[in-house]
């Protein structure tokens, strides 16, 4: 018996990293899976990846800012797999630059992906769920939203501000048995973070006491927690991913 089993995910951004991780591990708890990403080949690659281990999953082109492709990408599900249980806003960009230097564009793309990105997704999840009696929903912030990163004004802002459309969604939807809780991860090893100059990962690294990066399968686990039953009682929570760091 997996926990997810007769269940019907959407995660967002899961072409690679993080998302495809969290594709993934929901999948082979029983879950089927809907992947929207705005990188459609990728998408579908992950699809591959994911029928070879036996998960059920599909896959459309989706940017999340926009609301009829998030609409088209629940009703994938709604059509396809049946009405959605377990939704995972994780889509994501980074456009990191000083105050002094960073360009507005690039503080409203940040923002717009992932706060605007995240709320298109809750809003329209929210609406099959409500009908259907109840759901999860699983916002990725990131621990930037609680401590602020030098040169990521935008992103931390953004991650911040996931945690009051968190908590907020979570009382306006709670009464629908909707679950809405929220994911800090901090230093997780991706394409993204390896990317880094060396000297920045060491930094990082000493701040952690658990003295090592996360994998994307430890955020994924968390996310499974909070999409299963096992999280029945748990709405409005942020739970940190960090190994310790910030806490
Ligand atoms: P990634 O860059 O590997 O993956 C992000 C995915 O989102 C990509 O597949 C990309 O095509 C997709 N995407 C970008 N813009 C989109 C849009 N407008 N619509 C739909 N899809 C879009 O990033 P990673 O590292 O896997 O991060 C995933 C999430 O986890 C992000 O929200 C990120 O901010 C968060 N996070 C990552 C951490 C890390 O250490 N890697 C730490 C804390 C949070």
């Amino acid at each position: 018996m997996g926990l997810l089993d007769g269940k019907r995910a959407v995660v967002t951004g899961a072409a690679r990293g993080i998302g495809y991780e969290i594709a993934r591990v929901l999948g082979q708890a029983g879950a089927a899976v809907v992947i929207g990403d705005i990188d459609e080949s990728a998408a579908d690659d992950a699809v591959k990846r994911l029928a070879a281990l036996d998960v059920e999953a599909v896959s459309r082109r989706c940017d999340v800012t926009d609301e009829a492709d998030m609409a088209a990408l629940v009703a994938l599900c709604t059509d396809g797999f049946g009405p959605l249980d377990v939704m995972v806003n994780n889509a994501g960009i980074t456009r990191d630059a000083t105050l002094r230097k960073m360009a507005i564009a690039d503080f409203r793309a940040v923002l717009d992906v992932h706060l605007t990105g995240a709320w298109n997704g809750t809003r329209s999840a929210a609406e099959v769920m409500r009908e259907h009696g109840g759901g999860s929903i699983v916002n990725i912030s990131s621990i930037a939203g609680k401590v602020g990163n030098f040169g990521q004004t935008n992103y931390s802002a953004a991650k911040a501000g996931l945690v009051g459309l968190t908590k907020a969604s979570a009382k306006e939807l709670a009464r629908s048995g909707v679950r809405v809780n929220a994911v800090q991860p901090g230093l997780i090893r991706t394409a993204m973070t390896e990317a880094m100059p060396k000297a920045a990962w060491d930094a990082k690294l000493a701040e952690i006491p658990m003295a090592r990066a996360g994998e994307p399968a430890e955020v994924a686990e968390v996310v499974l927690f909070l999409a299963s039953e096992m999280a029945s009682y748990v709405t409005g929570a942020v739970l940190e991913v960090t190994g310790g760091r910030y806490m």
